[in-house]
Parts: C-alpha cells; structure tokens; sequence
C-alpha cells in the first residue's frame, strides 16, 4: 500500500521526544531532574516531560516559559465529579499539562485498562485541549501468534473510532511493543516501521486525509536511547520517540535529544 509519509509531509514537524518517568522519581528527584532538562535542551524539537502526578505541580513551576512541555501519565474518563483517588483532565490542563499518555501497556496490563476505558479517556483529553498520547503494541503472546497487525488495528481504532478532532488539535499514537519496553533491546527499525505502517493506514482509514496528515503523529516507543533514537527519528514513517528509562538521567536524555 503506497502511503503520503514523511517525504511527502512529515518534514514540517518537529521530532517529539516524550520521558515518561512512570512512578520512578519523588517531587525533589523530578524537580531536580526537570531543572537539569530546563539548562541542558534547547532548539526546536518538541520536548513533553511527564512525571507522576505528585510531581507535576512542582515541575510545571520550574518549566513554566520554557519550551519543553509538561505531560501526565493518565487522566479519568469523567471532567470531574465523585470518582475518589480519580485525577481529572481539566485539572491537568488548568496546572499547565499539555499532554496526557493514554492506554500505556503497563496500565493495559496492571490496572485493567480497557479499549473502551482508553477511549472514553481521548475523547475527554480532546475536550478539554490536552494531547492525547495513545499507547498501542502486541504482547510477545501476541506477536508469536501473528496478531500483531490486528492489534494494533484494533487498539487505533477503539481508542479513537468516533473521537471529534478539530483542525488545531493533536493526537500522537505512540507504537510501543510491550515485550521490548524495559528490556533494554529495542525492535529493529525496520520492525518499528511496519507497524507505523500499520497504524498510520488505520488512522487513513477512519480520518480524512489532510486531518491525519496535518493532525496525527505516529512515534516508537521501547527501549530508546541516545544511541539508537537516530534510527527510530530517521524513518520516513516516525515523527518521534517516547522514552522511559533512558529519560530519567538527564545526561543521557538531553543526549537523545540531541540525537533525534
Ligand atoms: P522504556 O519505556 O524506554 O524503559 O522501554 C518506554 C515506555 O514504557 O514508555
């Protein structure tokens, strides 16, 4: 299938580079961490930095007026209401998030996040104006099993099959296989490609064109670091990376950075 990829309109967008530091770092860790990102990165790429919620007050002050962006890790499907230990996305949005990660495979995994869980969760990031990052990827099962495409035709589609996206809004799908996050070995590029392949016919699929063109992102997310990210960012068909381990030492995240 011939697809308009990064020849044809992906040069105009920056590389996304997103740490997730997960539930890895406290308030003063991230703050510190957050400041050394703040004197250590600069130009033009598209920097989204995500600590845990305890943190993201704390480190939105220190990158407040700065170019790297702030993100959450996840957000209720409901704006606000009794949904005890809940964190609402309007309530991310007012403290200076600017995107929200959705459907991680950790969540998918340990918290039983659902297709429809995920959904309901973009449709509320988009209402509010927050970036959704949307996690899809096949298990090691999955993939022996020669389901991969299928899932990740199916996680595109139920995350954002009805989902309203106006022309000044984002969405970023983020390809991470679930068997590599963690593990310090990224799938090849050419793996990575395949899917991104993948999802962006999926997306061609349910969008219009120029919406998918101008709107989406597709990215790799697994095992990233400053040595392999040029490899990831070099594809025709990847706009960035999402970065877990490797983005909690600042040295080797501005270096990512740097190399993306
Ligand atoms: P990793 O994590 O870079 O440590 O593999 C990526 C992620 O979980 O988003």
């Amino acid at each position: 299938m011939d697809l308009p990829l990064k020849k044809t309109f992906m040069p105009e967008k920056k590389p996304i580079i997103i740490a997730n530091w997960k539930m890895k770092l406290g308030i003063g860790e991230s703050k510190k961490l957050a400041l050394e990102l703040k004197h250590g990165i600069f130009g033009k790429k598209e920097v989204v930095i995500c600590p845990a919620f305890v943190s993201l007050v704390e480190v939105a002050q220190i990158l407040k007026n700065n170019h790297l962006k702030l993100g959450a890790q996840d957000c209720f499907w409901e704006v606000e209401g009794a949904f005890t230990g809940e964190v609402s996305a309007r309530h991310l949005a007012e403290i200076g998030c600017q995107y929200v990660i959705l459907g991680h495979s950790e969540r998918r995994q340990h918290l039983g996040e659902t297709d429809e869980m995920v959904h309901q969760k973009v449709r509320m990031a988009l209402s509010v104006g927050l970036t959704p990052i949307i996690c899809v990827g096949e298990t090691f099962e999955q993939r022996q099993e020669g389901a991969k495409d299928y899932i990740l035709i199916q996680q595109t589609t139920k995350a954002l099959q009805g989902a309203v996206v106006k022309q000044n809004q984002k969405v970023i799908i983020a390809y991470e296989p679930v068997w590599v996050i963690g593990s310090g070995q990224a799938v090849s590029p050419a793996e990575a490609s395949g899917a991104h392949q993948v999802i962006w016919q999926t997306l061609f699929d349910f969008f219009p064109s120029e919406l998918v063109k101008n709107n989406f992102s597709v990215i790799y997310g697994g095992s990233v670091d400053s040595e392999n990210v040029s490899k990831f960012t070099g594809l025709d068909n990847c706009a960035g990376v999402l970065v877990g381990s490797a983005s909690l030492v600042a040295k080797e995240f501005i270096e990512i950075v740097k190399n993306s």
